[in-house]
């Protein structure tokens, strides 16, 4: 069988994307966002970048949030649906993000992870992120365990391998 990449756009969210987006987080997390974080996110929060991946017939497939605050991005949330994962689309746009950011000044990134999120984990210790701490009992609906991840420099690095 030859397995074929799915071809795909990605570009700022908007808000019509938000019911999409929405699908997507509540199939991945246990807590996911409400509807209003998005739009809030998307429309009063000045630090704020929205990143979606989209199929050439505009099927939304993935998306990312970061927070600029002064020269740290901070990942906020992250999610490929279910059917589109381990085929680099993850990978792909947390590079797009990493670079975007590292243009508007960014030069550490951060981000909060689940302890069991073994995926993420080993995805952003591909690119290098470091654990860098934990927080007991971080995730309130289960009580679990936050691992602190950072990727301190080299963030324009990213520019020449994102689409
Ligand atoms: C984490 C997530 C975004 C990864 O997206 P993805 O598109 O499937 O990841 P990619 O195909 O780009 O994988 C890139 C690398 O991540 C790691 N990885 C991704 N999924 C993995 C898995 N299930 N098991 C082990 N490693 C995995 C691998 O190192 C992989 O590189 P490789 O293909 O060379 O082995 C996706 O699993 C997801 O949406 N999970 C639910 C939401 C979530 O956990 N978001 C992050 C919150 S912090």
């Amino acid at each position: 069988m030859i397995a074929i990449q799915p071809h795909y756009l990605i570009q700022e969210m908007a808000s019509e994307d938000i019911s999409a987006v929405l699908e997507i987080d509540q199939v991945s997390f246990s807590n996911p966002w409400p509807e209003r974080s998005y739009r809030y996110e998307l429309a009063e929060n000045p630090a704020a970048q929205l990143f979606v991946a989209k199929l050439d017939d505009g099927a939304l497939i993935a998306y990312l949030g970061y927070w600029l605050i002064g020269d740290e991005v901070h990942i906020s949330t992250f999610a490929v649906h279910p059917e589109f994962r381990r085929q680099g689309i993850g990978e792909n746009l947390l590079k797009n993000a990493l670079a975007d950011a590292a243009k508007r000044g960014a030069q550490v990134a951060t981000l909060e992870v689940r302890a069991s999120n073994e995926a993420a984990i080993k995805l952003y210790g591909k690119l290098g992120f470091k654990v860098g701490g934990s927080l007991e009992g971080y995730y309130h609906d289960n009580d679990e365990e936050a691992i602190l991840m950072s990727l301190n420099g080299g963030l324009a690095q990213f520019s020449e391998t994102s689409q």
